[in-house]
């Protein structure tokens, strides 16, 4: 039997050594290499063409290469009753924390303004700006570990999620009826929800007026949990003072977008939290080997639930 690799926009080579260097790691082949289809029982999953997993008659396992799977999830013809499952792991969320507390330090002390100012050669002082109420929309593993790492730095938390949360430092609010009122005092908005059917668009209007005149958007969940049009609009009204973006709708962003130019959003190309291809190798084979002896799988999604 036979793992395949279908990876969009990731290169295939470093995960297939890692899987390789396993001894227990079966034939991994790479997608659109993909032999005898009866031999595949695994695929590897990350922004795969629509459909292409009804070609796989023996498929056992689908593994998603990130820790997102709403790309999976969205595929109207997905093999019905094939487990998913995504990568979860410490480094993930700990790379997510620093990145956030990064560009919330970033914007608390304009490093990004000195180094424009650098480049005019003008000697001009700032002062350091003394927000520290932060909300977290998704107290997950990504949520919960970049709460915590906030926390120890100071910040005031307060975190959404579908359920109640019990996480030490963190004020929880859960529950649509609640949403409004986790974002109240926020000068900064962290989401970090996956991505559903219920989350798309979450970053709205509505939520920005539901906020304080001048809290800062980072966006490090997926790109359409941002209403595109209502962030232009928010941030030309001035009811936020800017915003921060990893992720977007159509992943690269179009050279013609306008987020390139808008002097009130800075982002980065997806890169917040990478997945560890040796790490993600090592779970991949382990379910792997869970499925052939029959055992409960590690991270296994909830299709209902979507994540
Ligand atoms: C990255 O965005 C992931 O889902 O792991």
């Amino acid at each position: 039997m036979a793992i395949l690799l279908l990876l969009d926009q990731v290169d295939p080579t470093p995960l297939e050594t890692y899987l390789k260097s396993h001894p227990d790691c079966p034939d991994v082949r790479i997608y659109p290499h993909v032999g005898c289809v009866d031999d595949i029982d695994t695929v590897v999953v990350w922004k795969h063409p629509q459909g292409v997993l009804n070609n796989f008659p023996n498929l056992k396992l689908i593994a998603s290469y990130g820790a997102g799977v709403e790309n999976i999830l969205s595929d109207h013809a997905l093999p019905k009753d094939v487990p998913i499952t995504r990568f979860v792991d410490e480094t993930l969320s700990d790379q997510m924390a620093e990145f956030v507390l990064a560009v919330i330090l970033n914007h608390r002390l304009h490093i990004t303004h000195y180094r424009e100012l650098q480049a005019a050669s003008v000697w001009r002082c700032g002062t350091f700006l003394p927000d520290r109420n932060v909300t977290i929309l998704g107290m997950g593993e990504l949520g919960s570990t970049t709460a915590n790492l906030l926390n120890l730095n100071g910040y005031n938390i307060r975190g959404w999620s579908r359920s109640e949360k019990n996480i030490p430092g963190v004020i929880s609010f859960f529950g649509d009826d609640q949403l409004h009122a986790s974002i109240a005092d926020a000068d900064f908005i962290v989401c970090l929800l996956p991505l559903t059917p219920k989350t798309k668009h979450i970053l709205n209007n509505e939520l920005f007026n539901a906020t304080k005149k001048g809290a800062f958007l980072i966006n490090v969940g997926r790109g359409d949990h941002l209403h595109e049009d209502d962030l232009m609009d928010a941030l030309y009204q001035e009811q936020l003072s800017g915003a921060f973006l990893d992720v977007f709708s159509t992943e690269p962003l179009p050279a013609d977008h306008p987020f390139w130019r808008h002097p009130k959003i800075h982002m980065t190309p997806h890169i917040s939290s990478p997945t560890d291809k040796q790490k993600v190798a090592r779970q991949i084979l382990d379910n792997y080997h869970r499925i052939k002896r029959g055992e409960p799988l590690l991270n296994q999604v909830n299709p209902k639930r979507s994540y």
